[in-house]
């Protein structure tokens, strides 16, 4: 019956039922977790690794059946089924829940807040979680499923924050700019921003706190601007548009000052840099190379592919994958102009290594 669902090769590995488990004792043997989406196995435990029953709680709510493990890791399992024979059906104690609205979402969750995990196996999570969703954007051609994907990745970028800003104390700060910014192409630049960092590795809860934040707040500045200039793409603007257009940098910052928004060193960084260029000719300071802050950088490379989908670069509406290919060539010179080099390759690493995800899946 699994094997109708179920792509991946069944040879080397067997489902465990997530009632079987007990949440007090350390399994000898690894857990991991299907995604359908991309069809993808994730590592989340490897074995003798704890699983603490808020975890295994918190799984259950999300409906997750079963985990599966490697073939290899039978007899351990089986072993451990007699040992522990009376775990099924067991309630769990009553714990503190995280946010997660999906799979994808507790399985982020779980990785950031675990203590049991090194630094690299969160990574690794993460990053199978962010270019399995990512993979998702290759396939999608109509507006509809554009609108449904990009809901479930801010969603999946909120349920993430959240994890964050509780111990920040900056949800109201949080929600409070999720009101000043309603205008779509933020949700996208803030849920890309994410997706590109858990992709390369970035696993510090206040690094993607502060850089969802920030790019939901980028183009706060856009509110001071007359509304006709914000439909112009940004190449077929006249002079004296683009001056205009350009101080919306500038006037962002002094929004968040009036209305005394407590925001973060990083987050005013993004706000300010977004349209800095690594080489220097970006504005409103010119900085240049490596006195642009990670954040913004990211920010900035996530806000172009936003710019290449909504056509407000050049006038081109593109599905995301176009999208995706244009920002691929937009800095691939041998001289890098915009973003920093090593930041940017490893990005477009990451876009290829979700395309061929998902090509596989196709198969
Ligand atoms: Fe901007
Ligand atoms: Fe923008």
């Amino acid at each position: 019956m699994e094997k109708k669902k179920y792509n991946f090769s069944h040879e080397q590995y067997f489902s465990i039922p997530i009632d079987k488990l007990s949440s007090d004792k350390s399994r000898p043997f690894p857990l991991f977790i299907y995604l359908e989406q991309n069809d993808h196995l994730i590592l989340i435990r490897f074995a003798g690794d704890e699983l603490p029953h808020e975890k295994l709680q918190f799984y259950k709510q999300k409906k997750l059946e079963s985990f599966w493990s490697l073939k290899e890791f039978q007899n351990e399992w089986l072993k451990y089924l007699d040992e522990n024979p009376n775990t099924n059906g067991n309630p769990l104690p009553e714990q503190k829940t995280y946010e997660a609205r999906s799979l994808e979402a507790a399985l982020a969750v779980d990785a950031l807040t675990a203590k049991e995990l090194s630094d690299e196996q969160k990574k690794e999570v993460l990053k199978s979680v962010s270019s399995g969703m990512m993979s998702s954007l290759s396939t999608i051609k109509d507006p509809a499923q554009f609108q449904e994907t990009f809901k479930k990745f801010q969603e999946f970028t909120e349920d993430v924050v959240q994890t964050a800003l509780e111990s920040h104390e900056m949800e109201s700060v949080y929600d409070q700019i999720k009101k000043l910014t309603e205008l779509d192409h933020s949700v996208v630049t803030s849920s890309m921003s994410v997706m590109f960092a858990l992709g390369i590795g970035y696993s510090d809860k206040d690094f993607l706190a502060n850089l969802s934040i920030g790019a939901l707040m980028h183009d706060v500045g856009f509110i001071e601007l007359p509304t006709n200039l914000l439909t112009v793409p940004e190449t077929k603007m006249t002079p004296e548009q683009f001056a205009v257009y350009r101080s919306h940098v500038q006037k962002g910052v002094d929004l968040v000052q009036k209305n005394k928004i407590p925001i973060t060193t990083q987050v005013k960084e993004i706000i300010l840099q977004h349209h800095e260029k690594f080489d220097g000719t970006g504005y409103p300071l010119g900085l240049k190379g490596f006195k642009l802050s990670e954040h913004s950088q990211l920010v900035s490379i996530a806000d172009r592919f936003g710019l290449f989908m909504n056509g407000l670069y050049d006038g081109v509406e593109r599905p995301p994958d176009a999208a995706l290919q244009a920002l691929k060539q937009f800095d691939s010179g041998s001289t890098p102009r915009y973003y920093s080099p090593e930041l940017f390759l490893t990005v477009m690493q990451l876009i290829e290594d979700s395309r061929q995800q998902s090509t596989q899946t196709k198969k």
